[in-house]
Parts: C-alpha cells; structure tokens; sequence
C-alpha cells in the first residue's frame, strides 16, 4: 500500500458531495483519487468542486488500478451490490452506502468473502460514528450504565409531512392495497445499527407494526399525486438474550428536524440519552443521568471523540461521515483486526428489518435467526 490510503468513489451525487468526499479529505492519511458517475455532469462538477482529476463514466475502469485501495460505493441502492461485489473481487477494501442488498444473505456472503481475502469492508451506518453516539459506547463499556434494562431508539423527522413534497425511488408496480416497507428500511436502519452495538448481546425476537399516514402523494419521476401505500411511520419492540427490552420508532411524518436521532439506554446503574438533532446550530448532545443523581445533566464530548478542529456546531453529516471515513482510514492502515458496522453488522440490521416485516405480515413475534425459523 502506498503512503496514503488512495480512495475511489463511484457515485458523485448529492451524499457522496456533501458527505463521502469532503468526510474522506478531511483526513490527512487519506487521498481522494478518482471518482466514478454515469453522469457525466455530475462527474464533471463532482471532479471539478473537489479537485479529483482521474474521472470515469464506468467504474469497472477503477478495478484493474492496483494504486487504489478503497471503493466508496455512493451510487443510487440499485448498483449497491453490483458494485461491491466486483470490488472485492478485484481485491479493494469497500464502503457501500445502505442498503447493500435487500437479502441480507447476500450481504452476509460479501462479508465472509472479504474476511476470506483479508479485506475490511464499512457499511455507511452514519450516525454511529457521531461524537455523542461513539463517547456514550465508550461510557457503556466503562461500565456506567450496569446491567442494560432498556433501549429506545427513535428515527423521526417531518421531511415527508407535506404530501406535495416529492418521492423517490417509487416502485411503480407496488400493489396499494399491500402496505410497502419505507421508513423502517430507508430510515430506520440507523438506530438499529446502534441498537445491536450498544446492547452488546443477541437479538432474540421481535414484533410491531407499520402504518401509512399520509395516503397521496408527489411523485418525483411523474410530478403527479398518487396513492403510495408506504409504511411511514412505525413502532417495534426486541427481547435480547441479556434480558435487556429494546424499541424502535421511525419515521418521517413526524414533526422534527434531521436528522432525527434519538438513542436511550436505561441500565441499573445509569442512564444514557443521545440526541442528533439539529437544533439552534447544534447537532448532537448527550445526557446522563445515574441512580443516585437522577436529573439528567449535558455532559461534554472529550475531544478525542472528534476529528482534529471538529465541533457539534458542524454540518451533522460533514461531522459524522468525516468521523466514519476516518474510523476506516485507521482499521485499514492499522492492519489489526478491528472493523466496526462492516457488511456483517449490515446483514444483521437487514435481517433485523426483514423480521421487523414479517412480524407485521403475520401479526405474530417472530425469532432471530430467520435462517433458523
Ligand atoms: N447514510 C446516510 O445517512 C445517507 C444519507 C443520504 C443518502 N444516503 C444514500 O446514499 C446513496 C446516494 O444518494 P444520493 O442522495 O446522493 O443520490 P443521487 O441520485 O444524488 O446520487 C447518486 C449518483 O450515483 C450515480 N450512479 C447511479 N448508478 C451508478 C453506477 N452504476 N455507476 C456510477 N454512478 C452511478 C448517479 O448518476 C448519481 O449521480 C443512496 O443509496 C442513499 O440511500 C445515505
């Protein structure tokens, strides 16, 4: 490997230019050296705002380089798989924006495939990398909380309340009269990522529901109202192997700002709350409370929890991707086996997810495994 951890990153839209590239030159380890968009616009302004000058039309002409080390994969969810795979074939170690496949036994293969050819692979679990979310795993670890009783995780903001608000990414042949998973996979995923992280023990079984709120909408590929059976807004519960009860809350009808963020652990020690809101210029806080202090105080986040110059007055997502590409930069170079919220921990939040659906479907608890059910 050369000096600095060269970085490729296919898809140069709207997250990779506010999150994925200027997150990667944050970091003085790392170089950004070619992107990849099938837009050649898009790759055009891309290579131009950021200064990369190696700029393909077709990412397969990244492959073969044997100078790059990592592929970013920031593409629309559709050639999330696609892409990743045949970076692993060609050797790169990958990060792939969420989800990389809706199977998650597909995501799982990808995941033993890099462990087999020594590779690290990252999913793009954003806010686990955020200052507050990481300090408070820290707390967890150093024992504040005790045994862990509860977790309530909430992932809500309004950006969906107006129906004129145009959609994405709307499948066109969905039977509406068959409620479709939205909020839960597009959004959810996050604080199902911190759930399993914080819990530190198995998710036994789960149950819940979905719901559909707002029954018209924009659609974006139209510029037409239409009726969208979409789950947008939903409510689920776990039983852990530990004991510990967990909740889960999406949505993106409720009233709030991004990104919406809640995250709650209870134990018989302490307790911990960490909010990713974006409110009056902030984008993070954590508060701690214990069984013997039990109002809640705002502790400070120790400096070492963010990059070189950082603050929580940053944009939210500059902060916290800059955070993650970072964290990778270091498992890469460090050369140990550390590789956290990697394709494993993305097959097991997709798994989780599609437990989540089929509780609803059958309005029954349904087991983790799946694959054992
Ligand atoms: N982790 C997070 O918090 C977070 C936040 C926002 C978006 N995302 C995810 O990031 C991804 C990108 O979202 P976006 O808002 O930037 O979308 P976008 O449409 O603005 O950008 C996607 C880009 O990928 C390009 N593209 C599509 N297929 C390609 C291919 N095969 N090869 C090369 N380029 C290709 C498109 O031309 C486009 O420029 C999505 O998967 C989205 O869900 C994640």
């Amino acid at each position: 490997m050369s000096e600095k951890l060269r970085v490729a990153v296919v898809g140069a839209g709207r997250w990779a230019q506010r999150a994925h590239i200027p997150g990667w030159q944050r970091d003085p380890r790392v170089e950004v050296v070619a992107l990849a968009d099938t837009d050649p616009a898009a790759l055009a302004s891309a290579g131009e705002k950021f200064g990369v000058r190696k700029l393909e039309t077709d990412y397969r002409a990244l492959l073969n380089d044997p100078s790059i080390d990592v592929i970013d994969v920031a593409t629309g969810n559709q050639a999330h798989y696609e892409i990743s795979a045949a970076a692993l074939a060609a050797d790169k170690h990958v990060l792939c924006e969420k989800p990389v496949h809706h199977d998650y036994r597909e995501t799982r293969a990808l995941s033993e495939l890099a462990k087999s050819k020594g590779l690290k692979t990252k999913l793009g679990f954003t806010f686990r990398y955020a200052p507050a979310v990481q300090y408070a795993k820290h707390l967890i670890d150093s024992g504040f909380v005790g045994q862990p009783y509860m977790f309530n995780g909430y992932e809500q903001n309004s950006q969906w309340i107006d129906p004129a608000t145009p959609m994405r990414q709307v499948d066109p042949d969905a039977d509406p009269d068959v409620i479709a998973t939205s909020s839960i996979e597009g959004y959810g995923a996050p604080v199902i990522d911190i759930m399993h992280w914080w819990s530190g023990a198995e998710l036994q079984s789960v149950v819940g529901t979905m719901r559909n709120f707002v029954p018209e909408r924009m659609v974006r590929a139209t510029g037409q109202m239409q009726r969208l059976n979409i789950d947008d807004g939903d409510m689920w519960i776990g039983e852990f192997a530990n004991g510990m009860l967990a909740s889960i809350q999406s949505s993106y009808v409720t009233v709030g700002n991004f990104p919406g963020i809640e995250a709650r652990v209870y134990g018989s020690e302490g307790a911990i709350i960490v909010r990713l809101v974006d409110e009056f210029g902030i984008c993070q806080t954590i508060k701690t409370a214990t069984r013997n202090e039990v109002e809640f105080v705002e502790r400070e986040i120790p400096p070492e929890f963010f990059p070189a110059g950082g603050s929580s007055q940053e944009d939210w997502d500059f902060l916290f991707y800059s955070c993650l590409c970072a964290d990778f930069a270091t498992e890469i170079l460090s050369g140990d086996a550390a590789n956290q919220g990697d394709f494993a921990q993305g097959a097991l939040v997709q798994e989780t997810i599609n437990a989540y659906e089929r509780s609803f479907r059958t309005r029954s608890w349904v087991d983790l495994p799946l694959d054992a059910a």
